[in-house]
């Protein structure tokens, strides 16, 4: 079969549309003896048949062992030479106490961004000080609640934390352990950065004032300076953005040396994963073998020790772990004008082709990432398998907006149909935290799968829940 024309160059037209690519799909996601995508040996037509659609399918082991994996990774080559390296999961990308309780228990500590994201943790019964506390713009009541059950650390991002931060500490009777966010100029997506003298945007304090703000922090009998961090950026494939940042915060933590302590250096979060089959993923070991380099040659450069290295990931270890199932509601073929023609052609006359959107019921409140970010994903038929001839479709949500996409282009079986369901892989960052009620939607379940069990970790949202907060509603 050719190419449809209407499909992006990287999207090439499979030999077998069933196909579940293992870089893609959570790492126990199969095909059973019927066809039906089984995940942790459950198949998903049983699942649905229990939590209805949509639903964010987790396979806990895929969860586990990534967040196991990172860990042992950066020990050992951290290890190789001569530090260590502290690994915080952030919590940004998916939390509930469940998955907060995975973490903890793979030997990570977690990193949040709000108060909700601390009550989380907290009702997980995680210990605070294997906890961090982010945030561009953190409340005083965020502070004082963080510093007063003991957080392990606070990344300050502006001047005007330094003296929130001291204080809360001062008023309860701690030192608080803080960071300082630096804004690198470098920033980082997929496979280029860019680096620029000052970059355009809201996090950190510039590297040109960060020497006058550790001294400040320093002169705080209630903080302790643990060191610099720096984020780049998300979805990142080449290390050559961490090495630049790391470069630029070596200099000043070098410099910072020679007037005090700086035990730890945190490089952030970012690492890319594979939404399709041709977005292709550092391996974990391979990443930390990458870190561990970077930031030893580093130090050697400029004759300091290798600090104690902390990272934030977060969609590499639960995005693959996650599949979201669909079913499909309504099809269109739509016949779709190719590209403008050189000269006017009349009519018919222009080339067109067939665009097949299948609506499925769920959309950009489940999963805002293609309407936000342009973000790609793949599906897959889930409840079956065929041999139809492939079809370019454009899986859309059921949201009264044009730009409500779920996958803006995949080839799956020309007859595919209403009822069937419908998977989309690798959907565990950033969608179920990103979940909104756009057109009044309840959220989806998450229902977590491990060895042929499944155990729900969050509840459908129903029409009581989205209805119990306006106070029009007549009480019966
Ligand atoms: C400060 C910080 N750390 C870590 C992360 C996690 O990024 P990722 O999930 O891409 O690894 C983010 C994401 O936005 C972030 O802002």
């Amino acid at each position: 079969m050719t190419a449809n024309p209407l499909a992006p160059g990287w999207l090439v037209v499979p030999t077998d549309a069933n196909a579940l690519a293992p870089t893609v799909w959570s790492r126990s996601a199969k095909r059973s003896a019927s066809g039906v995508l089984s995940i942790a040996d459950l198949d998903v037509d049983a699942l649905v048949a229990e939590y209805g659609t949509p639903v964010y399918v987790v396979d806990e082991a895929d969860a586990r062992d990534r967040a196991l994996e990172i860990r042992e990774s950066f020990d050992r080559e951290f290890a190789r030479v001569g530090s260590s390296a502290k690994v915080y999961y952030a919590g940004k990308a998916f939390l509930t106490t469940e998955v907060a309780r995975w973490m903890i228990a793979a030997g990570l500590n977690i990193d949040v961004c709000s108060g909700g994201e601390l009550a989380v943790v907290l009702a997980a019964g995680v210990d605070p000080a294997r906890l961090g506390l982010h945030g561009n713009n953190k409340s005083f009541a965020e502070i004082d609640r963080a510093v007063g059950v003991g957080i392990g650390a606070i990344v300050l991002d502006s001047l005007v934390e330094i003296e929130r931060v001291a204080d809360a500490a001062a008023r309860h009777g701690r030192v608080q352990p803080v960071r300082l966010r630096i804004n690198s100029g470098v920033h980082a997506s997929t496979h280029e950065y860019l680096a620029t003298a000052r970059e355009d945007q809201k996090f950190g304090i510039p590297l040109a004032d960060a020497a006058d703000a550790v001294a400040n922090i320093r002169s705080h009998d209630s903080l302790r300076f643990l060191g610099l961090h720096s984020h780049i950026g998300s979805q990142i494939f080449e290390s050559d953005g961490f090495a630049e940042a790391a470069r630029r915060l070596f200099a000043l933590h070098a410099e910072l040396l020679a007037d005090g302590d700086v035990p730890e250096l945190n490089l952030g979060g970012g690492f890319g994963i594979a939404y399709t089959s041709v977005d292709v993923a550092l391996p974990l070991d391979e990443l930390a073998r990458r870190f561990a380099d970077i930031v030893s040659d580093a130090a050697a450069a400029l004759g300091v020790p290798v600090p104690i290295v902390a990272i934030e990931p977060g969609r590499a270890i639960i995005g693959p772990s996650t599949t979201t199932i669909y079913e499909v509601g309504t099809i269109k073929d739509v016949q779709v004008t190719v590209a403008e023609p050189a000269e006017e052609l009349a009519g018919d006359q222009a080339p067109t082709a067939i665009r097949k959107y299948v609506s499925v019921d769920g959309g950009m409140s489940d999963n805002i990432r293609p309407a936000l970010y342009g973000a790609d994903y793949s599906a897959r038929l889930a409840s079956r398998v065929s041999g139809a001839e492939p079809a370019l479709v454009r899986v859309a949500g059921k949201h009264c907006e044009s730009g409500d996409i779920v996958v803006h282009a995949e080839y799956l079986p020309g007859d595919v149909q209403p009822g069937d369901l419908l998977a989309v892989p690798a959907t565990g960052a950033y969608c179920w935290s990103l979940a909104n009620n756009y057109n009044y939607l309840g959220r989806p379940p998450v229902v977590a799968v491990r060895n042929g069990q499944a155990r729900l970790l969050i509840r459908r949202e129903t029409e009581d829940d989205l209805l119990s907060r306006d106070t029009g509603v007549e009480k019966s």
